[in-house]
């Protein structure tokens, strides 16, 4: 469905976006990962025509796009990073002003709506002015906007920061829903456990560089190394009634570490493990935390 190659982007002297390549087919759920400074906003401004590229090509469906090419971006739905509404109009008034951007007759329009308000669960706030919507509410009302057209892909830049555990719930739930309707994502990020909720395929960036793109499986197979293992002693053992471990593997390693214990005389009572995690991966790829 989308498929960016060798995408650059310098603002000045500083090259923010350099050589981003990636793929993301029809249906498909790409988590676009990285700490602050990486370069997402940049790289999706660009998909989607916000933002021209210095060089490199943004394919979507066969078709190359750029801010000149309007006719394909009906093809987008776009939730920037910063709330794109007008304040002083309520939720409904601000979707029938971007519904009448799209062509839709008056009547599709109010079913689309309807439609977009039940999917981000402000119906029953949809009179309200947006000024006084919570952080959350606008974010919601934003993807409401930006799914009026119903798109084929849904481009989320930090959907969820800054916003409480209800919006960020219904947020989640809507996302899903229009996922299972078949829509195509990416979802930009930097909560690992989002991306691990969402998404069948990750690209982590820093630095304006893709450093690895795959599905969750092959990223934590890049945390192999740090599987942690707490191991409980009773009574304790050179003084400690716990210890911590890190072993290459949960297998042959493990059972060593315990026999190896046993000899010496330890008695153990309990192994907790923890496997690989994403953010250990990322770690491992980039030598820092994903958070700042
Ligand atoms: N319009 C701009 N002018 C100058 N620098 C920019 C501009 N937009 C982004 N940058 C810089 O480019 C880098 C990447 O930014 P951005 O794409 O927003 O990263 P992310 O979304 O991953 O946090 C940052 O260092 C940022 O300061
Ligand atoms: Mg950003």
């Amino acid at each position: 469905m989308l498929e960016v190659s060798g995408l650059n982007k310098s603002f000045g002297s500083f090259q923010a976006v350099n050589g981003v390549s990636f793929s993301v087919p029809k249906g498909g759920k790409l988590g676009l990962l990285g700490p602050n400074g990486a370069g997402k906003t940049t790289t999706i401004s660009m998909i989607c025509g916000a933002l021209h590229a210095d060089s490199g090509q943004i394919v979507l469906n066969g078709a190359q796009i750029s801010p000149e090419t309007h006719a394909l971006r009906k093809d987008i739905g776009y939730l920037p990073q910063e709330v794109a509404l007008i304040m002083e109009l309520s939720c409904a008034d601000n979707l029938r002003f971007f519904g009448s951007l799209y062509d839709l007759n008056p009547a599709e329009l109010k079913s689309r709506i309807d439609w977009a308000l039940q999917i981000v669960g402000l119906i029953d706030k949809k009179d309200q002015v947006v000024r006084t919507y919570s952080g959350g509410m606008k974010r919601r009302a934003n993807l409401a906007a930006a799914i009026l057209h119903r798109p084929a892909l849904l481009v989320l830049d930090e959907p969820t920061v800054g916003v409480d555990p209800q919006s960020r719930n219904a947020l989640f739930d809507a996302i899903e829903g229009l996922c299972r309707e078949g829509m195509t994502l990416i979802y930009t990020s930097h909560y690992m456990e989002e991306v691990e909720r969402l998404c069948d395929d990750i690209v982590i960036m820093d630095h304006g560089k893709v450093i690895v793109q795959g599905p969750p499986s092959k990223i934590l197979e890049l945390a192999r190394g740090e599987r942690r293992v707490k191991i409980s002693f009773d009574p304790p053992y050179e003084g400690a009634a716990e210890r911590d471990f890190e072993l290459p593997d949960l297998g042959p390693s493990l059972a060593a570490l315990l026999n190896d214990l046993a000899q010496k005389g330890a008695t153990v009572t309990a192994v907790q493990t923890s496997g690989a995690t994403l953010e250990q991966a990322f770690l491992n790829l980039t030598g820092r935390e994903l958070r700042d």
